[in-house]
């Protein structure tokens, strides 16, 4: 097992299964230029390789699928397939939920129970603003029926001062009422926020904001929560709970046990670290020659990761998803 000094290890995979989105959101891209797949994509059988053996290497034992857009990309079937062969304790799906009312037996058949959907408002016109992509009918309609297919869903919302701060509320309502759990993620420095300075600060809201702006309508108290968790979980009694991912507020590095693996191949230890470590090579050869050379990549991701807290970098979210 390859620990660090703080004792961190990686436990928790995520793989891009491809940088192409139907979105094109404010925080994530710029010029609202939707994204598409990179050109040097890895198949299906090999990502999924590269899981079997991060698995081996690295002690890896949750999966997350991102993007980019999960289930934009023609290789989900064929991944999902392969991957469900590995016996990993659990895998879960992070998706804009654009399609997933198609895709949702797929899903199902795969063994996928839990779901994070990234949404940022319940208001129509505010969805295109941010967006710039999709439809929020489709959305709700989708995770409606994985609900009701017995999934466990999660709502991702980055909350930006000028853009959906006024959806924080209703945002929160709905998802008690639905019965999801609603998970607040502070702006990240990520992409051109790195770079720009002020659109980070004029955007950002902070915990203590969302928490004293959830105070006035309900009583809340903390909840109990993984060791590695990165979100703050608090309970509404009798009603439901929501998350605060406060990643500039509360930095949660000191316990990061996540490893990122991109749709090309290569491997991030760090979010906010702009090394990455290609593995792409490694992932067509047999078990014995590609296990030492991993593990010694895998020593650098992890002394990859930050001390304490996040900085921000200019790599933008499409390519590894979250
Ligand atoms: N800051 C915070 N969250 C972000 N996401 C994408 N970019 C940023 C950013 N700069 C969110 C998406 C999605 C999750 C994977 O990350 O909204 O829910």
């Amino acid at each position: 097992m390859i620990v660090d000094r703080q004792g961190r290890r990686f436990r928790n995979l995520r793989v891009s299964l491809t940088a192409a989105c139907n979105y094109a959101c404010t925080y994530c891209v710029p010029d609202g230029k939707r994204l598409v797949a990179a050109q040097d994509e890895l198949s299906a059988d090999a990502l999924a390789r590269g899981v079997a053996y991060l698995v081996e290497a690295a002690g890896i034992e949750r999966l997350r699928i991102t993007g980019g857009e999960p289930l934009v990309s023609p290789r989900l079937e064929a991944f999902l397939a392969a991957v469900g062969k590995l016996g990993l304790e659990d895998i879960s799906l992070t998706s804009n939920g654009q399609l997933l009312s198609r895709k949702l037996p797929l899903l199902r058949d795969a063994g996928i129970r839990r779901l994070n959907i990234s949404l940022d408002t319940l208001d129509p016109l505010a969805f295109r603003r941010i967006a710039r992509g999709g439809d929020l009918a489709s959305v709700l309609a989708g995770m409606a029926q994985a609900h009701a297919a017995g999934m466990a869903i999660k709502v991702n919302m980055v909350p930006m001062r000028g853009q959906n701060l006024d959806q924080v509320m209703p945002m929160l309502e709905y998802c008690l009422a639905q019965g999801y759990e609603l998970r607040f993620i502070e702006l990240m420095r990520m992409g051109h926020l790195a770079r720009d300075r002020n659109a980070f600060v004029q955007q950002f809201v902070g915990l203590e904001q969302l928490l004293a702006l959830i105070g006035q309508a309900h009583a809340y108290e903390q909840a109990p929560r993984a060791l590695d968790a990165t979100a703050l979980r608090y309970r509404i009694p009798g009603k439901g709970h929501f998350g605060v991912i406060a990643n500039e507020t509360v930095p949660f590095c000191r316990t990061c046990s996540r490893l990122r693996l991109s749709s090309t191949g290569w491997l991030h230890g760090c979010l906010s670290s702009s090394n990455r470590h290609f593995v792409g090579d490694l992932l067509d050869k047999p078990r014995h020659q590609a296990l030492p050379a991993l593990q010694r990549l895998l020593v650098k991701a992890l002394a990859d990761k930050q001390d304490q807290a996040f900085s921000g970098d200019v790599m933008v979210m499409k390519v590894i998803g979250g």
